[in-house]
């Protein structure tokens, strides 16, 4: 039997579980830790993890995290993120490179296998042999090129690669262990660092089906620190007329550290202290210290429009799942530790949600379980998942042509029919795209091709188009001439 390990690399913390003797076990990481950060430090001794964090001090850019956040993006779509990000990355033909202390450059999925090297590595020093194959818990709100993305970075490091969505992963793991009873509806509220996502699902007769998952890949509770910073750096500088970090990225990366900390105590407390000292000096040379206090309620009022983004993705999921009865709703990821999520959950749905058991581990857990499930090793309760994006192609009005929507039940698969526009047209062009826009060029191009036509065809001739997407995600698309009944089909594949 070859052995396999299930992996999460959230926007903070990274895990590794594998499946023995009938449990799921976490793998220790780090001096006996089972979760690391998911950090690379480019440095001469380049480190993955924990001490990657910890010797980032003095040179905090080059420290790279949130790798999840520039996978499979160009750097054009990135021009947001810039600001948040402290390290280097670079624009190499809209390519996004990320460059170590010597000014070699990697992309964001060799980051991404760094991380999971050092993951494999740990799986094989604690299972004492070798781990050929893996099962990734991805974010659901991932599109098809970030997949192909993670894909192809587990392919550098495992010779076989399944990938499952988190939400799933963590509903899997519930259900398995009798977190879902029988005959109930309950939904998932997971914020973690960098997103959010909510899923609902019922149990039929042990059997989970998801009804719905919503989800925002740039909505985490590591914004709220980016709000706080802020907030810090405006009182920072109207009181000393000296700007708190924006000259030293160790400054930056000491003061975030410490609101880290701050925000994790509000957990516990009404208001949290913050204390920086030596974080610059005034223009005579006097070292200048922060010391501000934080509370519960300052991080209500800064958080506003983030809630109102939760708010609004726990209403789209109920919406999508048709306003389901929910028996139960569950908090996972860190950030729904913070009071002020727990509260706005409770008011948006009217009912107290409750703490999932584990709820840092569900994903890592799933993904152990769907292994195990995928290698024969155990029976588990089954679980339906359905599609998070829809797909389809350009119209010639340029309008979106839907083949197969979002929330349909995995592996799927649609026909829709489409008319010819002229008179002896000697070809379609597809343009098959992603996403939920009606004006076609907002979503995702992500394949295209021609099909030839017969000749002498008459306007409006029907042409059939399918597109299907299987339990690998794998994106299958097919256009046929019904009139010959000549077809073109392709598999998406991009040039990574
Ligand atoms: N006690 C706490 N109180 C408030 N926030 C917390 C607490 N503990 C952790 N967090 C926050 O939770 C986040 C990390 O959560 P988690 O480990 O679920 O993230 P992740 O899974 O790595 O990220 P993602 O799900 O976005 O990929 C961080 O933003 C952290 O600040
Ligand atoms: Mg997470």
């Amino acid at each position: 039997m070859q052995a396999f390990v299930g992996i999460t690399i959230g926007n903070s913390q990274a895990r590794a579980a594998i499946y023995e003797d009938g449990e799921v076990k976490l793998v220790p990481l780090e001096e006996g830790e089972t979760s690391m950060p998911s950090a690379v430090l480019l440095h001469r001794l380049r480190e993955v993890g924990k001490y990657a964090y910890l010797y980032s001090g003095t040179d905090p850019n080059l420290l790279v995290m949130n790798i999840n956040r520039l996978l499979g993006r160009k750097y054009s779509e990135i021009q947001t993120e810039l600001p948040n990000i402290a390290f280097k990355v670079e624009n190499h033909n809209n390519r996004i490179r990320i460059s170590d202390w010597l000014g070699m450059t990697y992309s964001p999925i060799e980051i991404y296998a760094m991380i999971l090297r050092k993951l494999h590595q740990a799986t094989e020093r604690y299972l004492k042999r070798p781990v050929t194959n893996a099962v990734i818990a991805v974010q659901g709100s991932f599109d098809d090129f970030q997949r192909r993305s993670i894909r192809k970075a587990a392919e550098s490091v495992f010779n076989q690669v399944k990938l499952i969505n988190e939400p799933t992963a963590a509903l899997l793991a519930m259900g398995n262990t009798h977190q879902i009873h029988r005959d109930q509806q309950v939904m998932t509220i997971d914020l973690g660092a960098g997103k959010c996502e909510i899923a609902i699902v019922s149990n039929l007769n042990n059997k989970l089906r998801i009804k719905a998952i919503t989800g925002d890949t740039h909505l985490g509770s590591n914004d709220i620190n980016y709000l706080i910073l802020n907030y810090l750096a405006r009182g920072f500088e109207t009181q000393y007329q000296q700007s708190l970090t924006s000259d030293s990225a160790m400054a930056r990366h000491e003061v975030l550290m410490a609101i880290e900390q701050a925000k994790k105590e509000l957990e516990y407390s009404d208001n949290a202290e913050i204390n920086v000292p030596f974080v610059n000096f005034d223009r005579f040379g006097n070292p200048l210290h922060l010391q501000a206090t934080i509370t519960r309620q300052l991080v209500k009022e800064l958080s506003t429009s983030l809630l109102t983004r939760i708010k609004n993705l726990i209403n789209s999921c109920l919406l999508e799942a048709n306003r389901p009865y929910l028996n139960q709703v569950f908090l996972l990821g860190g950030g729904t530790k913070l009071p002020l999520i727990v509260e706005l959950v409770g008011n948006t749905l009217k009912q107290h949600p409750v703490r999932a058991k584990n709820r840092d581990e569900l994903a890592v857990i799933g993904a152990a379980l769907y292994g195990a499930h995928i290698f024969r090793l155990a029976q588990i309760i089954d679980i339906e998942d359905v599609t998070v994006h829809s797909l389809g192609i350009t119209t010639y009005t340029g309008t979106m042509g839907f083949v197969l929507k979002r929330q349909a039940i995995i592996p799927a698969l649609n026909t829709k029919r489409f008319l010819t526009v002229q008179n002896n047209q000697s070809a379609v062009h597809i343009e098959v795209r992603e996403g939920e826009e009606r004006e076609a060029s907002s979503n995702k191009l992500i394949g295209q091709f021609d099909l030839p036509l017969t000749a002498n065809l008459p306007r409006n001739s029907p042409i059939d188009v399918t597109i299907g997407k299987d339990d690998d995600g794998i994106i299958l698309v097919r256009a046929q001439d019904c009139v010959s009944g000549r077809a073109r089909e392709i598999t998406i594949n991009y040039d990574l």
